[in-house]
């Protein structure tokens, strides 16, 4: 429909510009604008998906006002409010917490401003539209089942000692992964295979705020110091690269040398932690192809604005406390040591040289 139309662009161009028209001078419809509000750029998985979204809604026709609110909450905000006074037909958003959107949400309403919301969950207000995301929940199953066969369990053996990290409280995919993860690992605990040593276990004790490597290399270094005094820890699970860096972080500085760290899972393929999976220091971490979160996103505000239904493929997971969401869930990729190149380098996610191998 739109190739059509463009096409019909091109011979008004040329009629216009007599024979000398040229394609690329010719307009691309005029959608008007969208809003992309992302959390932070602390972690590149952010700026990735914000320039893909960019780009994708630029060949449709569509201008963009991409917005970063450098995990600062009231910020976010008030850059929302901004989108919506600029017009914005539509708003996509990755919020930093996932609760405080709600009064900013109810004027995007008033406005008829359509919203995504992006990758995490809004909750608490019945003003979000579609969800585009991954299976957050088996992101947390790739992480945990990494732990059980690189600790051979299957085959017997231990009992190995095991501590826990989690995601930041205020984003709904951190308990998701959370919750996958000990759907794998908690059998294995209560049958004294695994021994979270530190007997620190509940979501809120091992939460990380704000994802924040900082603050997981400290609890580290504090369960170092305490519980490992005298022993070894064998697996960490970790939920996100930048939390698995801050505990290698603790960890080589607190004796165990790069080549003999403990297990280590992560997420986001993060080009610095490929690298440490490429040196054979993480073991793992879960690639989201954020080009196509990018896609989905695109192709849902795309049919909103035109009148069209975005396509989703799950009703029924994402309750945000108001109402289920509508979503388009992708899959995510187990990665580590034995496919990276495939996946990743293969997949043109990096190049080679950038991982430097
Ligand atoms: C989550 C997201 C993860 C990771 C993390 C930290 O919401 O799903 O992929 O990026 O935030 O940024």
């Amino acid at each position: 429909m739109i190739r059509k139309w463009a096409a019909g662009l091109v011979v008004l161009a040329l009629g216009l510009t007599g024979c000398g028209g040229d394609a690329a001078e010719v307009a691309a419809p005029d959608r008007g604008l969208v809003g992309i509000a992302m959390p932070t750029k602390q972690s590149p998985r952010w700026i990735g998906d914000g320039e893909n979204m960019v780009a994708q809604f630029g060949l449709l026709g569509y201008d963009t006002s991409l917005q970063y609110a450098d995990d600062d909450t009231a910020l976010q905000v008030s850059q929302i409010q901004q989108m919506i006074d600029d017009g914005a037909k539509a708003l996509v958003i990755g919020a930093i917490d996932g609760t405080k959107l709600t009064g900013v949400l109810a004027a995007a309403a008033a406005a008829k401003v359509p919203v995504i919301s992006y990758d995490r969950l809004i909750r608490g207000t019945e003003n979000i539209d579609y969800y585009a995301t991954f299976d957050n929940f088996k992101v947390g199953v790739q992480q945990a089942g990494y732990i059980v066969q690189a600790l051979r369990l299957a085959r017997g053996g231990g009992p190995y000692t095991l501590e826990l990290f989690a995601g930041s409280a205020d984003d709904n995919n951190a308990t998701f992964f959370f919750n996958g993860a000990m759907s794998v690992l908690q059998p294995y605990i209560n049958d004294g295979i695994l021994d979270v040593a530190s007997g620190e276990t509940s979501f809120a004790t091992v939460a990380t705020q704000r994802w924040d490597g900082k603050v997981a290399k400290e609890r580290m270094a504090r369960l170092l110091a305490g519980t490992y005094a005298d022993e070894r820890v064998d697996a960490v699970l970790s939920p996100y690269d930048g939390i698995t860096r801050g505990i290698i972080e603790a960890l080589t500085e607190g004796g165990y040398a790069p080549t003999a760290l403990p297990v280590l899972t992560g997420q986001d393929a993060e080009l610095d932690s490929v690298k440490l999976i490429a040196a054979g220091q993480q073991g793992q971490t879960v690639y989201k192809d954020t080009r196509e979160l990018a896609k989905v996103a695109v192709q849902m505000v795309n049919a909103l604005v035109t009148g069209g239904e975005p396509m989703v493929n799950d009703t029924k997971q994402y309750n945000n406390g108001v109402k289920d969401v509508p979503t388009f869930l992708l899959q995510p990729v187990t990665v580590t040591k034995d496919n990276y190149q495939r996946v990743l380098v293969d997949g043109g996610y990096y190049t080679a040289a950038e991982i430097g191998v």
